[in-house]
C-alpha cells in the first residue's frame, strides 16, 4: 500500500473509470446514488476480493453486461491487481499477472473498512464484532489463520460427531480444539488489549470525552467464549451432556465477543445512534492504530458516508484523527464539508466529486 491508481471496468453504475490517488487523504463527495460506496466498494474488493454491502458478486457487474474488471496499482512496492468476475464463474484474482486466492489479498492490500453496516458496532452480533477483530489479527500474524482454520475445522468434526451421537470420538476432538482455540484465543486477547490501549489514546488525544458524556462510563471487555476461570478442556469436558443434547458445542472460541457495558447495562441498550457511530468508527481506528503501530503494516482506512448522523461537534471530533493519520485514508460524504483550512491540515489532500467522474 497505498494505492496510487485504480482502474473500473463495468463496475457498477461505472462503465469506464480511471483514477490516481493522493497516498494520504482522499475525499469522494456526490448526492445520493452518485457512485461513492461503489468507488470505497472497489477498493475494498482489493483487500478481499468481497463485496461489503452484497454477498453476491454478480450483482457488482454494471447492468446489462457481462463482466466486470478492476485493476489496482501499489506505486510503492510497483503490485498490479486485476480482480475479474464474470456473472457466471468465480471471481479471478492477479497479483502481477499471476492467479492467487482471494484470501491472500488482506496481506497484499491491507485495510480497514468503516460503512454502514458497522456503524453499529455494540448493536450488531458477536458473530459479526468477532469477524472484524479477526480480520485485524490476521492481517499482523501469520499463526492466527493457521490456528483459526485448524480450529474451525476441528469444531466442524466435534459437531458432526454430536450429531451422530459417536461420543466415543469426541475426546480426541476435544484435545485439538484446546491446542489450535487456546492458541486463537490468546492472539485474539493480545490484538484486543493493543486495540484497547490506542483506543484510549485516540480519545485523550481528540478530547473526545469533553463531546460524549458515556465515555467516562464505558467498559470494554473481552469475552473468550467460556468462563474465564475454567480451561477450555473443563468446560468442553463438563458441557458434554448439554452439548449433546443440543447437538452443538456451546462454548468455545466461537464463541467469543467484545463486551460493552455502561454502568452494567449492554451499551447497545444506551447509546444513540450517533454515539454508537462515533464509537465503532473510532474502534475500527483504533485497530488500524495497531496495525500501523505494532506490526508495521500500512493498511488504506476506508469509511463511506463518514457524516451522515453526526452533528458538527462529532465531526469535528473525527476531523482530528484524520489530520493525525499518515496512512492513506479514503471516505466520502454526500456533500462538500471541507473549508480551504481543514484541507489544507490534511495530508496530501485530494478531493473527488463523484458526479463528475461518470
Ligand atoms: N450493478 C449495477 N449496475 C448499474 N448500476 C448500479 C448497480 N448497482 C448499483 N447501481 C447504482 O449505482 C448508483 C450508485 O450507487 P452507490 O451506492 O455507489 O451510491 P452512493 O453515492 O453511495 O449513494 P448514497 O449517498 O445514497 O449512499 C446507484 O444509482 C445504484 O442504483
Ligand atoms: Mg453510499
Amino acid at each position: 500500500m497505498p494505492l496510487s491508481k485504480i482502474s473500473l471496468t463495468n463496475f457498477r453504475c461505472f462503465e469506464s473509470l480511471e483514477l490516481s490517488l493522493s497516498p494520504g487523504v482522499n475525499f469522494f463527495y456526490g448526492s445520493n446514488g452518485s457512485g461513492k460506496t461503489s468507488l470505497l466498494e472497489a477498493i475494498y474488493l482489493f483487500s478481499s476480493g468481497k463485496s461489503f454491502k452484497s454477498t453476491n458478486l454478480a450483482a457488482l457487474i454494471k447492468h446489462n453486461n457481462k463482466k466486470f474488471s478492476l485493476r489496482g496499482y501499489d506505486g510503492t512496492k510497483g503490485d498490479v491487481i486485476e480482480i475479474n468476475k464474470m456473472i457466471d464463474k468465480p471471481i479471478n484474482v492477479a497479483l502481477n499477472n499471476k492467479k492467487i486466492a482471494s484470501n491472500k489479498l488482506l496481506k497484499k492490500f491491507p485495510c480497514t473498512p468503516i460503512h454502514n453496516t458497522t456503524f453499529s458496532f455494540a448493536n450488531a452480533s458477536p458473530d459479526f464484532r468477532r469477524k472484524l477483530l479477526d480480520r485485524s489479527a490476521a492481517i499482523c500474524d501469520e499463526k492466527f489463520l493457521a490456528s483459526w482454520f485448524a480450529y474451525y475445522r476441528a469444531l466442524k468434526q466435534r459437531n458432526s460427531l454430536l450429531k451422530n451421537n459417536r461420543i466415543s470420538d469426541i475426546y480426541a476432538w476435544n484435545k485439538q480444539l484446546v491446542h489450535y482455540g487456546n492458541s486463537l484465543t490468546e492472539l485474539r486477547h493480545l490484538f484486543f488489549e493493543k486495540t484497547l490501549n490506542n483506543f484510549r489514546i485516540i480519545l485523550n488525544s481528540i478530547g473526545a470525552i469533553n463531546v460524549f458524556d458515556f465515555l467516562k462510563h464505558i467498559e470494554i471487555s473481552f469475552f473468550q467464549g467460556w468462563e474465564k476461570n475454567h480451561t477450555l478442556l473443563n468446560i468442553l469436558e463438563d458441557n458434554i451432556y448439554n452439548d449433546k443434547r443440543r447437538k452443538t458445542t456451546l462454548f468455545g472460541p466461537h464463541k467469543s465477543d467484545i463486551k460493552f457495558f455502561i454502568n452494567d447495562i449492554d451499551a447497545k441498550q444506551i447509546l444513540s445512534r450517533g454515539e454508537q457511530k462515533f464509537f465503532s468508527i473510532l474502534w475500527s481506528c483504533a485497530q488500524n492504530e495497531v496495525l500501523k503501530k505494532e506490526y508495521n503494516i500500512d493498511p488504506v482506512l476506508i469509511i463511506d458516508d463518514i457524516k451522515s448522523e453526526l452533528d458538527e461537534r462529532v465531526f469535528d471530533l473525527l476531523m482530528k484523527i484524520i489530520q493525525h493519520s499518515k496512512n492513506q485514508i479514503i471516505f466520502s460524504c454526500i456533500d462538500d464539508t471541507f473549508s480551504s483550512k481543514i484541507a489544507d491540515s490534511l495530508n496530501q489532500f485530494k478531493m473527488f466529486h463523484v458526479e463528475q467522474l461518470r
